[in-house]
């Protein structure tokens, strides 16, 4: 019998929520998780093609599963994710123990497929290699290749979920921008928007089981249209829909493109008193030649323009981005105009990652990936270190103020001596105020899932630390 899960995730939150459904839909089919991996009868390994590293450390924790095969011969593996779709056969090659591959626009084939094996191939010696990928995006009619990109929508077991007070909701698949080092467009498919009616719904059902938070989810988030209204219908005005939900404390959205940032979206960000003013508008280049190549058709004066508008309209957002550091042909110039944005932008945080050619892209088949690796990882440290002092900066200024936080549980246990040859325990707790800066401070476990006010009194870069303060005494 083939009747344990255990998942492994790695990647964007994209496939964090790919994983919750994944395990939603077996254990509706009967399917039970397994406590860890080594016991499992079937293991999925949720993949990521970003950028190479990740994928060549997919590929030697795939080598290691061999082993489980070794205990357990029987034992079914999968590969899901962005790699499942990028690499194909080339994992069966590389990973001769892998048993199924089936990319993010093909999930739906999954219980089938383990059904399949189950009854037809039980045991090792009778399996044979299943494969579900969408279609090549290059080449092929644009409604067959989107037919192709199936919208995995499986009904989510709410009840079950580890953390209920948070949840992730899709609104959007797939990306049409094809930013030119990009691997998403051709793993994740075109652009589609899920009908509202159908995100309210499932926003509804998970407040009804406590839900406070919840996070929006697509790629080009802000381009999100209703495919059942005429275009009229875009994320402001399903933001709008999402905060009369009775119960629901804060919304969230992620990730923005800035050429599609409007000032409409600002407005209902403004104006909508459970949308949190966070704002994940990556800009990912300084310079204009950089931008060009890559593809983001907008300048960095528009982006520019684009932060004092929002600097304008909600003075407290808070605005983070991401950067690639040496992209092919990223002159010492080039990158010190990414610096100055970044000083510019007086951004929360910002992901920063050194530019990996991916296979495919347009960036890999027209320019040369030519900033040798010591140079990106100097503009890497070096960005790294401006963006640390923004971010002391901008956590500084909440030092004296008061934040709701969103408490998520431990951060950690600490034995303190109070003398005498005794010990206290402390708990500290971590949470998340509505513009996603992470808080710590003292407090029981039983504070976890609830909405309180806290105090800062010091602040690091990535960290602010503070008290409850009583809401009475809360300014
Ligand atoms: N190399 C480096 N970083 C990349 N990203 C996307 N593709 C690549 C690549 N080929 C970064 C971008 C994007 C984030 C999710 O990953 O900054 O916003
Ligand atoms: Fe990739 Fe650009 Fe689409 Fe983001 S917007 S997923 S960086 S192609």
């Amino acid at each position: 019998m083939i009747r344990t899960f255990f998942i492994e995730t790695v990647g964007c939150q994209m496939n964090v929520l790919d994983s919750e459904l994944v395990a939603s839909a077996l254990t509706d089919a009967g399917y039970k998780p397994a406590p860890e991996l080594k016991k499992a009868d079937i293991v999925l390994f949720n993949t990521c093609s970003v950028r190479k590293h990740a994928e060549d450390k997919i590929y030697s924790a795939l080598g290691r599963l061999k082993h489980v095969k070794t205990h357990r011969p029987n034992a079914v593996i999968g590969v899901i994710g962005c790699m499942a779709q990028q690499e194909q056969r080339k994992i069966f090659q590389r990973a001769p123990h892998v048993d199924l591959i089936i990319g993010p626009g093909r999930l739906g084939d999954l219980l089938s497929a383990l059904e399949r094996i189950e009854i037809e191939q039980p045991t090792a010696d009778l399996r044979t290699p299943f494969m579900a990928v969408s279609d090549n995006r290059r080449g092929g009619k644009h409604e067959t290749i989107k037919a192709s990109f199936a919208p995995y929508n499986p009904d989510r077991k709410i009840e079950t979920s580890e953390a209920p007070f948070q949840a992730m909701v899709r609104i959007m698949y797939g990306c049409n921008e094809f930013c030119s080092y990009c691997v998403v467009p051709f793993a994740r498919g075109p652009e589609q928007s899920r009908p509202a009616d159908d995100i309210v719904e499932e926003v509804r059902r998970l407040v009804d089981h406590g839900c406070l938070e919840v996070t929006l989810l697509g790629q080009t988030v802000n381009g999100y249209a209703d495919p059942t209204s005429n275009g009229s219908f875009g994320l402001p005005e399903l933001l709008a829909r999402l905060n009369d939900i009775n119960g629901i404390q804060r919304i969230r959205f992620v990730t923005n493109h800035p050429r599609r940032f409007s000032d409409s979206l600002m407005e209902a960000v403004r104006d909508l008193e459970h949308v949190a003013p966070y704002l994940h508008i990556p800009a990912q280049s300084g310079s204009d030649r950089m931008l060009k190549r890559m593809n983001r058709r907008y300048t960095s004066a528009q982006y520019r323009d684009m932060l004092d508008r929002i600097r304008d309209v909600v003075p407290e957002a808070a605005v983070t981005s991401d950067f690639i550091v040496g992209f092919s042909g990223e002159t010492e110039e080039e990158f010190q105009e990414t610096v100055e944005l970044v000083r510019y932008g007086r951004f929360k945080n910002s992901f920063i990652f050194k530019y990996s050619e991916r296979e495919g892209t347009k960036a890999a088949e027209l320019y040369d990936d030519d900033v040798p690796y010591p140079v990106k990882q100097r503009r890497n440290n070096e960005l790294l270190a401006v963006q640390d002092e923004v971010s002391l900066a901008s956590n500084q200024s909440f030092v004296g103020k008061r934040v709701a936080v969103l408490v998520t549980g431990p951060s950690k246990i600490a034995s303190r001596n109070i003398g005498d040859g005794e010990y206290a325990e402390t708990i500290q707790l971590t949470g998340r105020t509505s513009c996603d800066r992470i808080v710590v401070f003292d407090g029981p476990l039983s504070w976890t899932g609830q909405i309180i006010d806290v105090e800062i009194d010091k602040a690091s870069t990535l960290t602010l630390f503070g008290r409850r303060v009583s809401k009475k005494s809360a300014a």
